[in-house]
C-alpha cells in the first residue's frame, strides 16, 4: 500500500486506475472500518482511504484535541485489510486557506437529531467529504450505518449535486455484546465500557414496544419513557427517538399504518464519552 501526504502525489496515485473505491476515515481504525475497506475491494476497483480528523465538524467543546491520531498503527491496519493507496493530509494540505466556501446542507436533515445536539456538524462533514470527492473522484464511496444521518445527508448532496458516485452503506460492526464500534469507545472507562451495551438495548426495546403503536403520540411518550429509564442508568440522552429511514422525520399514523420503514437512533453521554448508536425496524 502506497501512502500519500500531497493532493499533488495523490493525483499521480490515482491517475494509472480510471475508477476507485473512496473510504473515508478519521483514523484511530477498528474492525468496523476494515469491514468498509473489506466492503469496498468488493466493487473490484483499487481502494483509496483517507484519514483526516477534520476539525471543522466539531464543536468548540468537543474532543478534536483529544481525538486519538493513530498513523502508523492505522497504515498497517490499511496494507494488512488489502487497502491500495492511503491518504493522510495534514491540515495545512486539507485546508491551505481558511475554508470559507462551504457545503450548506438542508437543515431539515443537518439540523435535526446530531445536528441539533451539534450545530455546525454536518456543514463540516458535507465539506470535507465534498472536498475529498473532489481530490479522489472516485466511481464509489463507502460509509457505516452507525453515522445513519450522515449517511443520509451524503446521499442527499451526492444526488442534489449530481456527483457520479455511488454511495455504499454498511452495516454497523459490534462487539459481541452489541456496543457499535467506534473510535470513542476507546474514552470509556472499564465500568462505562461494561455498561455501554445499555444503549443499544434501549434502542431494542423502543423498536419492539413501537411495534405495537398506531399513533404518533404513543411513539412520542415511548421515547420519553426511554429516554427516563436511560436517564436512571445514569446516561445523559440527546436524544432516543424512532424515525422514518428515508427522511428522518417522525413517522406519520399513516406510517405506522403501512409499515413505513423505520430507524430508531440514539445519542447520549456516559460520562464524558458521546455515543450514537441506531436500529432498523
Ligand atoms: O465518519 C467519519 O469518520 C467522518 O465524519 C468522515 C466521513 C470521515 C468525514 O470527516
Amino acid at each position: 500500500m502506497l501512502t500519500v501526504h500531497t493532493v499533488a502525489d495523490l493525483r499521480a496515485a490515482l491517475e494509472p486506475h480510471p475508477d476507485w473505491t473512496l473510504v473515508p476515515t478519521m483514523g484511530n481504525l477498528h474492525a468496523g472500518h476494515l469491514g468498509l475497506i473489506a466492503r469496498a475491494r468488493q466493487e473490484n476497483v483499487p481502494v483509496v482511504a483517507s484519514i483526516f480528523v477534520n476539525r471543522l465538524q466539531f464543536g468548540p467543546n468537543e474532543d478534536f484535541d483529544r481525538y486519538p491520531r493513530t498513523l502508523p498503527h492505522d497504515a498497517a491496519l490499511l496494507a494488512d485489510a488489502g487497502c491500495d493507496l492511503l491518504f493522510a493530509p495534514d491540515e495545512a494540505e486539507m485546508y491551505p486557506q481558511p475554508q470559507t466556501f462551504r457545503v450548506l446542507p438542508d437543515p431539515a436533515i443537518a439540523g435535526i437529531l446530531d445536528g441539533a445536539a451539534r450545530p455546525g456538524h454536518f456543514e463540516g462533514v458535507a465539506t470535507v467529504v465534498m472536498k475529498l470527492f473532489q481530490m479522489v473522484q472516485p466511481r464509489h464511496a463507502v460509509f457505516g450505518k452507525k453515522d445513519y444521518q450522515q449517511l443520509l445527508l451524503i446521499r442527499r448532496m451526492v444526488e442534489q449535486f449530481a456527483l457520479p458516485i455511488t454511495i455504499i452503506g454498511l452495516d454497523t460492526v459490534r462487539a459481541d455484546d452489541g456496543l457499535a464500534l467506534s473510535s470513542r469507545n476507546g474514552y470509556l472507562t472499564p465500568e462505562e465500557r461494561a455498561q455501554a451495551p445499555q444503549l443499544q438495548a434501549a434502542l431494542r426495546a423502543l423498536a419492539e414496544d413501537a411495534r405495537s403503536a398506531t399513533a404518533p403520540e404513543q411513539i412520542h411518550l415511548l421515547e420519553q419513557q426511554a429516554m427516563t429509564r436511560l436517564d436512571q442508568l445514569g446516561w445523559t440522552p440527546d436524544y432516543l427517538t424512532l424515525r422514518r429511514r428515508a427522511d428522518l422525520q417522525p413517522p406519520t399514523a399513516q406510517d405506522l399504518h403501512r409499515g413505513t420503514p423505520c430507524v430508531a437512533l440514539a445519542a447520549a453521554r456516559l460520562g464524558r464519552t458521546r455515543l450514537i448508536d441506531n436500529l432498523e425496524c
